[in-house]
């Protein structure tokens, strides 16, 4: 058994197999901890130097190995190693290999504190990636926009009314704009420094935590160490929840997509499509099906985090791992998933053929007729069954409604139609069918990523 950086009240210590159980999968996911681990820690070891707890030649010997760390991970040269445990330990390993000093890096610190700051430091970058691909996909859909036409808009998947291509793209850009918004206030929450809560109960060290807080462009400092510590996986579910409900969008976008383009009213360009292994005529929307599937894998992990939480008592406890597989992997779905949506959205293209035979076979007029009898002076619930008798008539006569005359459509509807009314009545090319859509340039994401490139800069 070798020796761990905790091992003064230990014999033997845990077994070969402990250590892989517990370490083999999370050593894994902590690669990606390991620049926010760097980061943490310089942070850590500077306001630690400011207020004289180590000293200059201790600080400048810790930072430097530190930031020599980071030097072989950008190099892709720092791998962990799962027999040191964690990303923490291996990283206070190597500087330690490098200067006796190293020794005092973990002082007014816990790895309870510390695994909470890395994935806070990580969820912030995670939470402004996700608000990017959402505002892409908001993109995607103001360019489409511009292909603008008349199309049909659906209630119990039967054709309801017309609708114009930008409106339906419009609707699309507004409700992630909700998205984007739920995120923007779960970061929020999560862009509060946990370090310095350490093990459960704070310290008595003299430490300043609203300085590592600036250092590292927290906005505030998570004041109840019991509190900081305890709520670790709360900001994970709250991400994962924010995901689920994009997904849950997307899963919704796609189901569209493959319905409209099975009814040949959408094309979905053939880069987003595949083939058949037997049956040559086959082109399937597989990038639309994935994502209705993966959605569900975001479900899983939001239901992972939350379960994990709900049996554990109050501090620390080493079911809170678990939340970092579930928001790493619900992160990393989610993202993929919006980006190949806004691939998919970008090439789609309009049957307009198609688009008129459906709204004409769908009777999708029939509302606006019934509106314009009400505006003329009949009572809406009498326009509405004259209107319905017209729809009749027409399936009688296996006729579309713009094909009946002024004139029999007035004798059906009881009341004389002007021909200059009739035919914007029964057609689907009218002006407020001109909608357009304006997205605004998206700044915050970006913007909050450049503050947080900067104090990282002056770090390391
Ligand atoms: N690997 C651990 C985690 O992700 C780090 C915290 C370990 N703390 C402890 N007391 N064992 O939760």
């Amino acid at each position: 058994m070798k020796k761990m950086l905790w091992g003064g009240r230990f014999g033997e210590g845990p077994s070969a197999d402990t250590i892989l159980f517990n370490s083999s999968e999370n050593i894994q996911l902590d690669a990606e901890l390991i620049p926010y681990d760097i980061l943490g820690s310089l942070a850590h070891v500077r306001m630690l130097y400011k207020q004289e707890i180590i000293s200059t030649a201790e600080y400048e010997g810790i930072s430097s190995a530190l930031k020599s760390v980071y030097s072989q991970w950008e190099g892709d040269a720092f791998i962990l190693r799962p027999d040191l445990e964690d990303v923490h330990m291996n990283v206070e390993a190597a500087v330690t290999a490098m200067t006796p000093a190293g020794k005092k890096m973990h002082t007014a610190r816990s790895r309870n504190d510390q695994v909470l700051l890395d994935m806070r430091l990580y969820m912030r970058d995670r939470a402004l990636g996700l608000i990017l691909e959402m505002e892409g996909l908001q993109k995607a859909f103001a360019a489409l926009s511009e292909k603008d036409g008349p199309m049909a808009a659906y209630t119990h998947t039967r054709v309801a009314q017309p609708i114009t291509i930008s409106f339906w793209c419009e609707s699309w850009v507004d409700s992630l704009g909700r998205d984007i918004d739920r995120l923007k206030e779960a970061y929020g929450r999560l862009n509060a420094n946990p370090l310095g809560a350490c093990a459960i109960a704070g310290t008595a060290w003299k430490i300043d935590r609203k300085e590592t807080a600036r250092l590292l462009a927290f906005n505030s400092v998570q004041e109840n160490a019991l509190d900081a510590i305890s709520s670790r996986g709360e900001c994970e579910a709250e991400m994962l929840f924010c995901m689920s409900l994009a997904m849950c969008k997307l899963s919704r976008l796609s189901e569209e997509l493959i319905w409209l383009s099975q009814k040949g009213l959408l094309g979905i360009a053939e880069k987003h499509t595949t083939g058949s292994s037997i049956m040559p005529n086959k082109k399937n929307p597989d990038v639309l099906e994935l994502i209705r599937g993966r959605c569900g894998r975001v479900y899983g992990s939001l239901a992972h985090a939350l379960i994990a939480l709900k049996g554990t008592m109050g501090g620390y406890n080493s079911d809170m791992q678990e939340t970092k597989y579930a928001l790493m992997s619900g992160s990393d779905t989610t993202a993929a998933c919006l980006q190949a949506m806004a691939g998919v959205v970008s090439g789609l293209t309009f049957n307009r053929g198609a688009i008129e035979r459906e709204l004409e076979s769908g009777y999708a007029q029939a509302t606006e007729i019934a509106d314009f009898l009400a505006l003329n002076g009949m009572p809406f619930r009498e326009a509405h069954e004259k209107a319905g008798k017209l729809v009749r008539h027409c399936e009688d006569k296996g006729a579309g409604i713009s094909a009946l005359s002024a004139k029999e459509a007035g004798t059906v509807l009881g009341c004389a139609i002007k021909e200059s009314d009739w035919a914007s009545l029964k057609g689907f090319g009218r002006k407020r069918l001109n909608r357009r859509v304006t997205v605004k340039a998206p700044t915050f994401a970006r913007e909050e990523k450049e503050r947080i490139e900067e104090a990282y800069q002056k770090l390391v």
